[in-house]
């Protein structure tokens, strides 16, 4: 039967990560895959992090099932951390899932669970994982666009103008912050009128929230999409640990579903247990129970394990906004034109920069600088020595 299996679309970024590591030049430089880096290159385990891991390995007792939905005390900690009090707790269900990718499949498996099995509307562009689970899940799926190749920064009357066409019970997929690939934000203004458009239109929001810390901090990455949660009735997330928590692989992740009352929690929560039930049984444990404790852990005759973790995300996120400004300035310097001063105001890891394919691959083959095909950069891949080689590279390639 195997003989019929067929050639599966690649993912692109899963792709270019297999073509650098095949590259052989000691001086390649890796703007692909969404993994923070520090300057020395490395992804290295956040100290609150690693002392929570200590912590749990020596008084972890059992490696027992804990439940369906998860660690519900991490969900109560993942609650207040995204959503603080802008949602009465009873209407919020949380179910943890492998990472954010996971919760994202589990929140679609249950929109598609119902009887209209609705259309969604994601950016364009996406991640590109956006529009493939949604083909996987057989799910009907509608773009709008987002940004402006021009400016380089989100298009917003054009983008209103596509969501003109968006039916009652619709689900709006939006990027809570830091959007991937392009690294441009919708404003304070912008969430606004996309909340009085939800609202009048019975448009349900479904946030992917996998970069909360990475671009403006903790508190304000998360003020706009609070704002939308205490105005509607009903909203989704699915929220990932892999960035902000640097526990990538650990798979840590949760849907969050906002319901409009206290009566449907019950039901809500049985169907995030069912999914989970049938598409893994029991989510991973280890990485949520870290989060767990860096989130919750207070020991008096040491700093709160939270404070460090927002001392290190702090300064993971000063890094990218020092390279932004300075790969701005230099890009500014290289080419002799301000066509890259977006780099300095967008947010977050990535930037697109509005290269052609050519001139990505020329990049690639001539200079060793990997980016994905469409021209986003992880910003983050770069360190302070390789700014001026990468602008000299674009300016010879543009
Ligand atoms: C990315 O966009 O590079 C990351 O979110 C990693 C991934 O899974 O694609």
């Amino acid at each position: 039967m195997f003989e019929k299996l067929k050639d599966q679309p690649e993912d692109k970024i899963m792709a270019l990560m297999a073509l650098f590591a095949g590259d052989q030049r000691k001086e390649k430089i890796d703007l692909g895959v969404g993994v923070y880096k520090n300057d020395k290159g490395l992804t290295p385990i956040m100290g609150a992090v690693s002392e929570a891991i200590a912590v749990l390995n020596a008084t972890q007792k059992s490696k027992s099932y804990v439940g369906l939905l998860g660690n519900v005390n991490f969900i109560d900690q993942m609650i207040h951390l995204v959503l603080k009090d802008s949602v009465p707790r009873e209407r919020v269900v949380g179910g943890q899932a492998p990472g954010g990718t996971g919760a994202l499949h589990q929140t679609l498996l249950l929109i598609r669970s119902l009887d209209s099995n609705p259309r969604v509307w994601i950016s364009s562009p996406s991640w590109p994982n956006h529009s493939a689970i949604l083909k996987h899940l057989g799910m009907n799926q509608l773009t709008y666009s987002y940004f402006d190749q021009n400016t380089c920064e989100v298009g917003f009357s054009k983008m209103m103008t596509d969501l003109e066409k968006a039916r009652s019970g619709d689900i709006l997929l939006l990027h809570g912050c830091c959007h991937n690939p392009t690294g441009a934000n919708l404003s304070q203004e912008h969430w606004i009128e996309l909340t009085k458009f939800c609202l009048e239109r019975n448009i349900i929001p479904l946030v992917d929230l996998a970069y909360q810390g990475f671009g403006d901090g903790i508190e304000e990455d998360v003020f706009n999409l609070q704002y939308m949660a205490s105005k509607l009735p009903e909203m989704c997330l699915a929220v990932s640990c892999s960035k902000n928590f640097g526990l990538y692989r650990e798979r840590v992740g949760t849907s969050l579903i906002i319901v409009s009352n206290k009566k449907e929690h019950k039901v809500a929560e049985d169907n995030l247990k069912s999914f989970n039930r049938l598409t893994f049984s029991f989510p991973p444990d280890f990485g949520a129970a870290v989060v767990n404790l860096v989130l919750s852990e207070c020991d008096s005759n040491r700093i709160p394990l939270v404070e460090k973790w927002k001392l290190e995300l702090t300064d993971m996120r000063s890094r990218m906004l020092s390279l932004r400004s300075l790969l701005a300035d230099s890009l500014m310097r290289n080419t002799k034109s301000n066509r890259f001063d977006f780099v300095a105001n967008h947010r977050g890891m990535f930037s697109l920069l509005g290269l052609s394919p050519d001139e990505v691959m020329q990049l690639r083959t001539e200079h060793g600088i990997y980016m994905v095909g469409d021209s986003r950069i992880n910003i983050a891949g770069l360190n302070h020595n390789q700014l001026e080689k990468f602008s000299v590279a674009v300016a010879s390639v543009i």
